[in-house]
């Protein structure tokens, strides 16, 4: 087998980490900044399950928290119970689309890899027009 991404091997040693016992679907993801500094997120479920919490937003969330330079440069998700890897959620996608650069490589664990916008094309904003226009040349 190929030798993953680093930051996909980060990502899968963090979902070793996450709290899911509600639903046994551990998850891990790892941001980076443009000083390569690594942040770190799991998911963590509550016992009111929609309080659960994602890895990808809670790694974006950790790198704010601590600092980190925006936007940020690079994502990894793995999702180490999925048989043939899972792409991020619909939240999530959004999340990403606005603190990840545009350019941000997302490197999804045995699905490959994407850029924000083709997670979420026409994503939504508070100047949604002037978003589209960034993401996909539309003019508004
Ligand atoms: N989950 C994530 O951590 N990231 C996603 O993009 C999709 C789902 C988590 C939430 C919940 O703890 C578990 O996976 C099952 O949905």
């Amino acid at each position: 087998m190929d030798e993953p991404n680093p930051l996909i091997k980060r990502a899968r040693e963090v979902a070793l980490r996450a709290y899911a016992p509600y639903s046994n679907f551990r998850v891990g993801a790892v941001v980076t900044d443009s000083s390569c500094t690594v942040y770190v997120g799991c998911n963590v479920e509550s016992a009111s399950y929609g309080l659960s919490m994602c890895a990808e937003r809670s790694a974006i969330f950790a790198a704010i928290a601590g600092g980190a330079g925006r936007p940020l440069t690079a994502l990894a998700v793995s999702c180490i119970d999925a048989t043939n890897g899972a792409t991020p959620c619909g939240a999530c996608r959004q999340v990403i689309f606005e603190h990840l650069a545009t350019d941000a490589p997302i490197h999804v664990d045995g699905v490959g890899q994407f850029t924000p916008t083709e997670l979420l094309p026409y994503a939504f904003g508070l100047t949604s027009g002037a978003t589209i226009a960034r993401t996909s040349g539309v003019e508004d």
